[in-house]
């Protein structure tokens, strides 16, 4: 509970602070209503575009990134795109034509926003890359994750469960991958598979489908049933003989549960594959109490909503933003300011903030996620979001 209680204290003194410089922060400003955020008597209007609320962890970016900014004074427009590109892009021109101050953005398509970002960058709005980067260079800043960290977790874990440095071997794995339009995607992918080449490159790990190559792994628009589809075809063309899938890395948890199913409704073998997962989205954690999943990489979405806000409020006070952020804002969560990961163009650097991602399995989710205050346990000892 503590760190959900230390957020919501940090965002009403965020509120008050917020109140303290900018007049109170309410909406009968008398300035000339351009729009711009230079008028210090006038409520700031954030535009908060999230890319879909069919995958459940944006549900929940999405509402605490308009809680936060709501409570610290500001207006917000928020919408979810329907993973529709052009959607998003006609949404983010709509933000635009309300005069926000600021855009914080989760692309659905890292490469198919440059128009709307240019239009921005001429409106002189600040952008924040929320969680998934834009290939553009009028992106301010990058607020994230550690992606290729996510993806090592997941190997490791696979490396570890099964005892790869000691065991004889050899095992049988496949593996499933995101949507080639994220950019995080190819980050989690290769993050894993440095984790896992070198027991594929001796001969401990054998992917039975020969399927190694992102593309031919990823899973458009993350989405279930075509996780679900891929797996069923994989089972069956190598594994009706009966041949043993030990382990399924998945890059998150709606392909997990695709996986999962196809396992459970197209698998010969006795045993249980290790499946990997990230978000630790309800159906997920369900699936690892009952032992379909093996784990799933948590990351903390409400303070990847701190993180954002704190940011936000940098750039609209007009302060100059560096990694000094990090510790005027004294957060109780590991984050890192790196200005050399990422890049929006080739030889642009986009500034980011990465928070830290962590491993939920069966065993620690309770410590992790309910001790914590994100989720409750019921009496079946199944978790849900916390309200
Ligand atoms: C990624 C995000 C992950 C996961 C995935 C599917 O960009 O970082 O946490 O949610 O999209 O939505």
């Amino acid at each position: 509970m503590k760190k959900r209680i230390l957020a919501l204290a940090l965002s009403a003194a965020m509120a008050l602070s917020l109140a303290a410089c900018s007049g109170g922060g309410d909406a009968s400003g008398s300035g000339s209503g351009s729009g711009s955020g230079s008028n210090s008597g006038e409520t700031k209007k954030v535009g908060l575009s999230m890319p879909t609320q069919s995958l459940e962890r944006w549900n929940r970016d999405g509402s605490y990134l308009d809680e936060q900014f709501k409570s610290a004074g500001y207006e917000t427009i928020i919408t979810y795109s329907d993973n529709d590109t052009n959607r998003q892009v006609s949404d983010i021109q709509n933000m635009i034509a309300e005069g926000v101050d600021l855009l914080v953005v989760a692309a659905i398509d890292g490469e198919a926003l440059n128009t709307v970002m240019n239009e921005a960058g001429e409106a002189g709005i600040p952008i924040i890359a929320y969680d998934r980067l834009i290939m553009n260079d009028n992106v301010s800043y990058y607020v994230s994750f550690d992606n290729y960290t996510v993806g090592t977790l997941q190997g490791q874990y696979i490396v570890d469960t099964l005892d790869l440095n000691n065991a004889e071997g050899p095992f049988n794995i496949e593996l499933t991958a995101g949507d080639p339009a994220d950019n995080n995607a190819g980050y989690f992918f290769q993050g894993a598979m440095d984790v896992l080449n070198p027991f594929i490159e001796s001969g401990k790990l054998k992917v039975v489908s020969g399927q190694t190559d992102f593309d031919a792994v990823a899973t458009d628009k993350w989405d279930t049933s075509t996780a679900l589809d891929r797996a069923q075809t994989v089972l069956a063309s190598y594994y009706a003989d009966g041949t043993q899938v030990d382990a399924w890395l998945c890059s998150n948890d709606s392909t997990a549960l695709g996986v999962a199913q196809a396992i459970e409704s197209d698998y010969t073998g006795s045993n249980q594959p290790i499946i990997t997962g990230q978000d630790g989205d309800e159906a997920n954690l369900k699936n690892i109490v009952d032992g379909k999943q093996s784990m799933t990489v948590y990351k903390a979405v409400a303070n990847e909503a701190v993180v954002t806000l704190d940011l936000g409020k940098a750039i609209l006070n007009g302060e100059t933003v560096d990694g000094s952020l990090i510790e005027n804002a004294g957060w109780d969560f590991d984050c890192s300011y790196d200005t050399e990961s990422y890049s929006t163009s080739e030889g642009h650097n986009c500034p980011s903030f990465l928070l830290v991602p962590d491993v939920v399995t069966k065993d620690n989710m309770v410590e992790k996620l309910v001790d914590t205050g994100y989720y409750t346990q019921d009496a079946d000892g199944y978790l849900h979001p916390a309200a």
